[in-house]
């Protein structure tokens, strides 16, 4: 019986699932048209986007071949395996479209309409402007091709089934780009736009619920290990202005110069995954923008977990 209640539950997920797109249609404004003016896209502002993004450490494998894929990342759901996103028409995304890329960065669909795993953080991807969205496309184009198919997930049911990420996303993906605030100022808008969107920060440190939804409430306030519950990955810290908890006694000068050299003001130095972002990431940002991700960081509510 109880399998049967199950089935039928999948079954109206999958329905749901199916007709995820509908439930976006303020999205629809956001596609571009198939094949639009690729030419006034940017392959070198695109080349920035995509250090500021991070995608490199995910599709990359230790000591592999730039995003050939096959990075393996633990989760309490199993093992995901990135994808191959190099331009090879047959394994990695070279057969795509402008469109088809944008709607998986901004609803996590597949040109063929599966739906992608939280793993890939289009929950934060969503938010970066049609603009860097094409530009990330244009440079993403000029990569060196790959051949290679990469090992599938290894995730235990129900968490293998992926129609089931269409109720998934109805809970915890909030499409739409990002809003700037018009009562701050560019400077704040520009950092907030960089945390929430492209730098995805708050996908390690913010606390998720049990099925993986990202706890607003609680943004940016720190969340423990996510591994695979063996191995130790470390959880990522409190990084709101709160006094005792977070990072309320650094100055805006030591936010930004652990951002670029990965020395905190007491004089450590950043480790684990935060050593990858301040490599592959916050060091190759501009100064101007590592002091707009700080002031945007001094400014969030301070909060603590319990
Ligand atoms: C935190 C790890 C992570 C980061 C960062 C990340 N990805 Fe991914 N990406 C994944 C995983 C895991 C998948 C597979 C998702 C699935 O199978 O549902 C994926 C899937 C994809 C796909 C779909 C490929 C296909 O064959 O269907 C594309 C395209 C992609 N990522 C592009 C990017 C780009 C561009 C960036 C940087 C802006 C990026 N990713 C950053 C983990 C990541
Ligand atoms: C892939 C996961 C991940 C991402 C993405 C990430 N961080 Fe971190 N961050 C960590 C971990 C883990 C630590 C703890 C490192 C340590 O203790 O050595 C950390 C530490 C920090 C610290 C030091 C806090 C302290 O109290 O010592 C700051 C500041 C920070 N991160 C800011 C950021 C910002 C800003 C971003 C976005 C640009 C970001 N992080 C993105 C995982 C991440």
């Amino acid at each position: 019986m109880r399998l049967i209640r199950l089935l039928l539950f999948l079954a109206v997920v999958a329905a749901f699932a199916a007709s995820i797109p509908a439930f976006f249609p303020s999205l629809i404004w956001q596609m571009p048209k198939a094949g639009a003016d690729l030419a006034t896209a940017d392959a070198a502002r695109g080349a920035y986007l995509f250090a500021m993004a991070g995608c490199a450490g995910c599709h990359t494998r230790k000591g592999g071949t730039p995003l050939a894929g096959g990075r393996e990342i633990a989760s309490p759901f199993g093992v995901f395996v990135s994808p191959n996103i190099t331009p090879d028409a047959a394994t990695g995304i070279g057969g795509w479209t402008e469109a088809d890329f944008i709607r998986a960065m901004t609803l996590g669909l597949s040109p063929d309409e599966r739906h992608y795993y939280p793993a890939f953080p289009y929950v934060s991807y969503t938010r970066m402007t049609p603009d860097d969205l094409r530009d990330l496309w244009a440079y993403l184009k000029t990569i060196p091709p790959v051949t290679g198919r990469t090992g599938g997930h290894r995730l235990a049911f129900p968490y293998s089934f992926r129609p089931g990420l269409g109720l998934w996303k109805l809970l915890f993906l909030e499409p739409g780009r990002y809003r700037p605030d018009p009562g701050k100022s560019r400077n704040w808008n520009r950092g907030a736009y960089i945390v929430t969107g492209p730098a995805h920060c708050g996908e390690c440190h913010t606390r998720r619920n049990i099925l993986g939804g990202l706890r607003n409430s609680v943004r940016l306030a720190g969340a423990p290990d996510y591994g695979d519950g063996k191995t130790k990955i470390g959880g990522a810290p409190n990084i709101t202005p709160h006094k005792a908890k977070g990072i309320g006694g650094w100055s805006l000068e030591e936010i930004v110069f652990a951002l670029q050299t990965g020395v905190t003001p007491a004089g450590d130095v950043l480790g684990g995954e935060m050593e990858e972002v301040v490599t592959n990431v916050t060091s190759k940002l501009t100064d101007a923008d590592r002091r707009t991700i700080a002031e945007y960081l001094r400014s969030v509510p301070p909060k603590a977990l319990e």
